[in-house]
Formats: structure tokens, sequence, C-alpha cells
């Protein structure tokens, strides 16, 4: 079988420099890399590294091996396009169809899916100039991945960083495993809790849950690949930030609550994929707890939390806003699943039947999607995100 066809566009940013670990990963896991710089992506990294390290010539502009055509065949031979970095001013380029040099050809002739790893600064990220170039590729299908935050060229530090090389081939291989399927949460925003809340005894101590955070990650991952804006409010995963997603990280249920209902105010769908805790103390202790000598402990009382999910379900903040929940049943799972899905009032659950090979913290899931229509979509046991990719197919059609 051939081998699918990349083309790493790279354009004139100081992140030029981890364009080059993204090639090695493709190249290794059995791309075709093809590499098209800009002029001033070439102040930062060489011709000779991109074309060593890819195996192929590489050229910045449209006027050599013109015979090939290349300014036209690069782009309609690809099966995916990734620019990493795309600067301010490459994606105001793209944006408006310019093509003044190879890579601005390429993204003009190319049909496959492309992917935008924009990386600059805070200022030049969030200029008006630079949202509406942003909004204009997305409406049009391309995955613009949102930048990471941290620190930049020189001191400062921001919104604006481009995203472990890591993350981005993630990205680049959940969508050339769709295939030339548009993506279909374009222009969607969509929010996902992950992880378990963590209620606070002491400055030390607290209750909490097995939940390992790597549902809900695999969610969050796919619906980027799928064009989404997400935000993934994550309670205490430590998984590392998936490109592309906007992360708010929290700890106890009072804030997860906050920060979803507060996500959730402009969302097409949220996602409750985190274990929240059901009680917390009623007391937080602003030292130590102390054994004495002698003493039986104090017992704990323990107050009710909100049920966000609850929440979110009965008061939409939006018409047609689709909300998904999931269980985890011992037994009974289908009729405790069906009791809880009109309890909770959402759209969708996710039923997990929790025991052997279905443990926390694994890489595999089997489920039920249970649907307030009726329906009932069984997924195989398999990995986490094709769990995913099941629920963003459910969403995405009562979304429309
Ligand atoms: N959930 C929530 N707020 C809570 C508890 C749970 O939003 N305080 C959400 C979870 O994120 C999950 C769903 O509700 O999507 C199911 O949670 P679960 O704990 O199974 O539901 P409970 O109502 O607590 O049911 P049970 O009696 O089985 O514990």
């Amino acid at each position: 079988m051939d081998k699918p066809k990349v083309v790493l566009g790279v354009s004139g940013g100081i992140a030029a420099y981890k364009a080059c670990e993204l090639l090695r990963r493709l190249t290794e896991s059995g791309h075709d890399v093809r590499v098209v710089p800009t002029e001033s992506a070439l102040h930062f990294v060489g011709a000779a590294t991109w074309s060593a390290l890819s195996g192929h010539p590489v050229s910045t502009e449209v006027w050599s091996d013109v015979h090939e055509v290349p300014h036209v065949r690069i782009g309609q031979e690809a099966d995916l396009v990734v620019v990493a970095p795309a600067t301010a001013d490459m994606l105001a380029k793209a944006a408006h169809g310019l093509a003044d040099d190879l890579l601005t050809n390429t993204l003009l002739t190319a049909r496959c899916p492309v992917v935008l790893a924009p990386a600059m600064h805070t200022e030049m990220w969030e200029h008006p100039a630079t949202r509406e170039n942003v909004a204009t590729l997305r409406r049009r299908g391309a995955v613009v991945i949102e930048p990471a935050v941290g620190r930049l060229t020189g001191v400062d530090t921001g919104k604006g960083r481009l995203p472990e090389p890591d993350e981005i081939f993630e990205m680049c291989r959940r969508v050339l495993a769709r295939g030339a399927v548009a993506p279909d949460l374009a222009g969607r925003h969509v929010v996902v809790s992950a992880g378990g809340t963590r209620e606070p005894l002491d400055p030390v101590r607290f209750l909490g849950n097995r939940s390992s955070g790597k549902q809900g990650y695999a969610l969050a991952r796919t619906a980027a690949a799928r064009g989404a804006r997400v935000t993934l409010i994550a309670a205490n995963a430590g998984l590392p930030d998936p490109a592309g997603v906007d992360v708010v990280p929290v700890e106890t249920a009072v804030q997860l609550r906050e920060a979803v209902l507060k996500a959730a105010a402009d969302a097409d769908a949220v996602v409750m994929a985190a274990a929240v805790a059901d009680f917390r103390p009623a007391t937080y202790a602003a030292g130590k707890i102390k054994k004495k000598d002698g003493e039986d402990p104090e017992p704990i009382t323990l107050v009710r939390n909100p049920d966000i999910l609850a929440e979110i379900s009965a008061e939409r903040a939006r018409p047609g806003q689709v909300v998904v929940g999931f269980a985890a049943e011992t037994d009974d799972v289908l009729a405790n699943g069906r009791t809880k899905l009109r309890r909770k009032g959402c759209d969708l659950l996710v039923v997990n039947e929790v025991g052997e090979r279905k443990t926390f913290g694994s890489e595999e899931n089997e489920a039920v999607v249970l649907g307030a229509d009726g329906s009932e979509t069984p997924v195989p046991y398999g990995p986490k995100e094709a769990l995913a990719e099941t629920v963003w197919d459910l969403v995405a059609r009562r979304l429309g």
C-alpha cells in the first residue's frame, strides 16, 4: 500500500524547530512527508535539515522544477496538509486565498483535510484580524488548533505557543484516519469534563476517586480533530494538554460546576465524563488534622454536592444544546442506565459496566450509549477513542 502523503508546511516562526520533531514522528510512522517551508521559515531552520529528514527536495517558491508543476501537484496529491507553525501572516494569506509562494499555492490546490497549528505572540493571536481569519478558515473546514499557553519567544508567557509535536502528530493521525470526511464539528463549541474531583479535608488530605481522565481526554482530542473548538474542564487528571484544546484545570466538584456552567453558556454540546464526588466534607480544616493519643478520630460529616449533569440538562444554556452523561454501573446495567438517563434529563448516557477488564485507568472501554429517544448504541470493547468517536457521531447527528 502507498504511504499516506503528508505535506508539512512550515512558516516563519521560532517554533519552526519543533516541526523537525513532528516531521520525524510522521516519517517514522510510515508517512511520505514533503516539507514546504516559506522563505522566512528558512531563517529558522535551513533547507538541508528539511530535505535530509524528509528524503525529498525542498523548495519555497514555484519556480523550481517547473516542468513538474509543483505548485499544483503537491497539493493535489496530498492526503493531508499540516502547517506547523502557522504564523499570523500565514493564516491571513490562507484565509484570503493569496498564492505568492509554494506553500500558499499548495493550500489552494489541496482538496484533502488541512490542519493549521498557529504559533505567535498572544497579542497577535487575540487581534480581531487574526480572530476573523481563524473563524473563516474553520468555517471552510480547516482544523485550526488552539495554541497552547506557556513561554513564548523571549521572557513573556501567554497563549500562542505551538502545541507539543506529539500532540500535533496525534491530531494529524486522527484527521488522516477520518479520510476526506469533512470535519463535522467545525464551527461548534463543545465542553468536556474529565478526571475525578478531589474534596479537601485539610491542606494535605482529600476524598477522591480513581478516574484517570483518559476517556474525557479522548473525547476532547477526537472532537478537536473533527473541527470543534473544545473546552476541557480537567479535574486532577495529570495528563498532557491535548493539542487544540482549551484546558481549564479544577479540583473540586464546586469548581467543576462553575467552570462547566461558564463554558456551557455558548456551547453546542456538553459531555460530562468527569467522575464528580456526590459528597464533600462539611468542613475544611485550615490546619492539618492531627491524631490524638487515646482518642477516637472525629467522624467526617459529608454534605451533598450539586448534580451538575442534572442542572445543565434542566437549564439548557442554548436551545438544541446536546448534553451527554456517563454512568458506571455494576448490576442491571441497562435498566439502571435508563432510570439514570431519565433522572438526569440528558440526551445521551454512556453506560459502562464496571468490572474486570473495564477498570479505571485502562486504555480500553466497552459501553452502551442510551438515547433519550429510546435508542441504544452498543460500543464493543476497544480503545477509548473509538467510544469517543461514537459519542461525537451521535452528538453530531443531534446537532444536525
Ligand atoms: N455527575 C454530575 N454531578 C454530580 C455527580 C455526577 O454532573 N454531583 C455526572 C457525572 O459526570 C456523570 C453522571 O453524572 O456524567 C453520572 O454520575 P453518577 O455518579 O453515576 O450518578 P449518580 O447520580 O451519582 O448515581 P449513583 O446513585 O449511581 O451514584
